[in-house]
């Protein structure tokens, strides 16, 4: 793999799992020394020594990306360690139930929002004021194909994707003239473990379900996510900008 990422700095949060660590893994086999933030302490654990496997430099920092105490530790653990961040994929995100919207529970519409929105929004936050102080950095925010469409009894996840897609777009347009590009990616259907927790084994009648829901009928992977993930940090990408890019098997196109 060539090193394009040699001497630079990427952090991604969600990194102790599915595409999380996919992205991370990916970082760190480009060469970027490689922040692995999450929540979880086990997994992280293993993205870590996968990147070791690779012959990369990675460090974990724990920590809740919706706490804003957390996330500005973290971000200066970050600067002590490295000194510089020059990509962010702000990626941790949970599901929450499914239900409908009349009877979805509040507690799991409040998880739902402190992760997937109040958590990219800190850590865009804390990113932006780092990669503006440089004069350059890429933000690429994890949203969802549920960031375009709806999905019945998924009303925390659809708008929350969905509110992920307009901070990408706001900060896309604040940012443009300070060397800093902002973008998102809307995955299809990959498999992970949270779609592990929905019940879902690759031989269950359910994966066959979700994976005929995409025209390439199949499910996505997350190495397929963390291929656009780095390609949208490369200078390959220096036009793109404000853009939520589809990585979905062609599932919003029907
Ligand atoms: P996953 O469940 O395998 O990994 C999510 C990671 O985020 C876990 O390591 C978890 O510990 C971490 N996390 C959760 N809450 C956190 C918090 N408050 N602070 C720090 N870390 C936290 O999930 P997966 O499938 O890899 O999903 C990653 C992202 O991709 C999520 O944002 C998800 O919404 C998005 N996505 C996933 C799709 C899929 O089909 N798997 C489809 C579209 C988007």
């Amino acid at each position: 793999m060539e090193r394009i990422f040699k001497n630079k700095v990427a952090l991604v949060t969600g990194a102790a799992s599915g595409i999380g660590r996919a992205c991370a893994l990916k970082f760190a086999g480009f060469g970027a020394n490689t922040v692995v933030v999450d929540a979880s302490v086990e997994g992280s654990k293993e993205t870590i020594r996968q990147i070791d496997e690779l012959g990369g430099t990675g460090i974990f920092l724990q920590c809740d990306v919706g706490n804003p105490q957390a996330v500005e530790s973290m971000m200066n653990k970050v600067m002590k360690s490295f000194g510089q961040l020059d990509f962010a994929c702000n990626n941790a995100g949970i599901e929450g139930v499914r239900m409908p919207t009349a009877e979805y529970p509040l507690d799991s519409w409040n998880n739902v929002v402190y992760t997937n929105l109040t958590g990219v929004f800190l850590s865009m936050k804390a990113e932006l004021q780092q990669m503006e102080e440089q004069g350059s950095g890429v933000i690429v925010n994890m949203s969802s194909i549920l960031g375009k469409v709806g999905f019945a009894n998924g009303s925390a996840e659809v708008a929350t994707k969905h509110g992920v897609i307009g901070l990408t777009k706001t900060a896309a347009l604040e940012y443009a003239n300070k060397g800093i590009r902002v973008n998102a990616v809307c995955p299809g259907f990959i498999y992970t473990p949270m779609m592990a927790r929905g019940g879902m084994d690759v031989e269950s009648d359910l994966y066959q379900l979700v994976a005929g829901l995409h025209p390439l009928k199949r499910m996505g992977n997350p190495e397929e996510i963390a291929n656009v993930v780095t390609w949208l940090c490369s200078n390959e990408a220096s036009f793109i900008t404000g853009e939520a890019v589809n990585v979905d098997g062609g599932y919003a196109a029907q």
